[in-house]
């Protein structure tokens, strides 16, 4: 592996670090290599709101002279424009950075090459698209949100062998339930890496379930609820006190404590009208959590990303049939346990 690449890979497992700490930012790491003394510093973004990694690098470099001599590696284009920091790009150069190494760029319009721009203004040398696609994958969840108006969309579920997502109600949480413990615990994983999670009214009320993170350590996403005629009741556990939640409504609602109501159209697309409102609240990643009805309304609109779905080794025979997804490649198949995962792209 070149020299390039291998810096690109630490800026990338530093980056991933702030996996579901930094959203809506993008995930960023930084290393800053001497060509005597080796890497003299490192850092990355680690919570939403304050410094970025370029920062927190330079601010880690113990002999600062030294930056003068020095190639500064970052998986994304520095940010050019005053957010709730100052811009990265100017701490480049007023720190006299030799040379820039960017693994992408960054199509926020507010930068989108105007970092880039200043460097080469200030006549520092530049280089990108230094494992542009891994890096360009790391921030798929930021870069969907920029370029495609919507959250980087996750759909997620279980099914039987015979291809049930569930029994047909009543049945106890038991009965119906399809995968193991390690499962389970990889789901709560992947909610604490997401902002926002939704379910359709059936699942809010026939499973009652919480939405929550429990198993692990983590945050609790935002809870989003399709709910037309609020038949949901505020006791269940959806509403607990835990997390935010959103319900989209054909009614007119105060919002109450940790619950807020959002009033759209059910005789047109609703989908479109839930991506659209999370956009505006600055919300870059969905997991889907069903049941089928909620599940299909994506999948027949080709509104989805990434489809995670469970195979676990239960024979349901009847009840209510797993959505299908066709025009999807299998990017990861494995086994936990006696459960088969498939996580595919569309
Ligand atoms: N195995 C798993 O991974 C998993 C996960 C979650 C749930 N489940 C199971 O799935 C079952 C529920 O699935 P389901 O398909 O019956 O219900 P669902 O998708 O949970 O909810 C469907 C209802 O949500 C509303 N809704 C959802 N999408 C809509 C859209 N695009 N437009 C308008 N309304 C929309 C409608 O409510 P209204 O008709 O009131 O308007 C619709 O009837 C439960 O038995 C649960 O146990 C399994």
């Amino acid at each position: 592996m070149n020299e390039f690449n291998q810096y690109m890979q630490r800026c990338l497992q530093l980056a991933e670090k702030g996996l579901g700490n930094v959203a809506p930012n993008p995930m960023v790491g930084c290393v800053i290599v001497h060509p005597e003394h080796g890497v003299i510093g490192a850092g990355y973004h680690q919570t939403y709101g304050q410094a970025h990694a370029e920062v927190n690098a330079i601010n880690s470099v113990i002999n600062k002279s030294l930056l003068q001599e020095s190639t500064l590696y970052v998986n994304l284009e520095p940010c050019s424009h005053y957010g709730k920091t100052p811009p990265c790009s100017d701490l480049i150069i007023q720190h006299k950075i030799k040379r820039v190494v960017i693994g992408c760029l960054d199509t926020n319009p507010l930068v989108a090459g105007k970092g880039i721009e200043k460097l080469w203004n200030a006549g520092i040398e530049v280089f990108t698209d230094i494992l542009k696609d891994e890096c360009h994958n790391l921030n798929k969840r930021f870069f969907t949100f920029h370029e495609k108006k919507r959250p980087y969309i996750i759909l997620k579920w279980a099914q039987t062998k015979d291809g049930f997502i569930s029994k047909q109600p009543p049945f106890t949480k038991k009965e119906n339930w399809i995968t193991n413990d390690e499962s389970k615990k990889l789901v709560h994983t992947w909610r604490t890496q997401e902002q926002a999670i939704l379910v359709g009214t059936n699942t809010a009320l026939i499973d009652n379930p919480a939405l929550t993170v429990r198993l692990i350590k983590g945050k609790n996403p935002i809870r989003v609820l399709i709910d037309k005629d609020l038949k949901v009741p505020l006791t269940n556990n959806i509403f607990s006190k835990d997390a935010e939640t959103i319900v989209f409504t054909n009614k007119s609602q105060l919002d109450v404590n940790n619950v807020s109501y959002h009033h759209i159209d059910f005789t047109k697309d609703i989908i479109t009208q839930i991506l659209n409102t999370l956009h505006d609240k600055k919300i870059t990643s969905l997991i889907v959590e069903g049941g089928t009805h909620t599940l299909e309304s994506f999948i027949n609109k080709n509104l989805w990303d990434e489809a995670r779905v469970f195979t676990g080794n239960k024979h349901f025979q009847s009840g209510i049939k797993a959505p299908v997804i066709t025009t999807s490649k299998i990017t990861s198949q494995m086994m936990i346990g006696e459960d088969e995962l498939h996580v595919s792209i569309r």
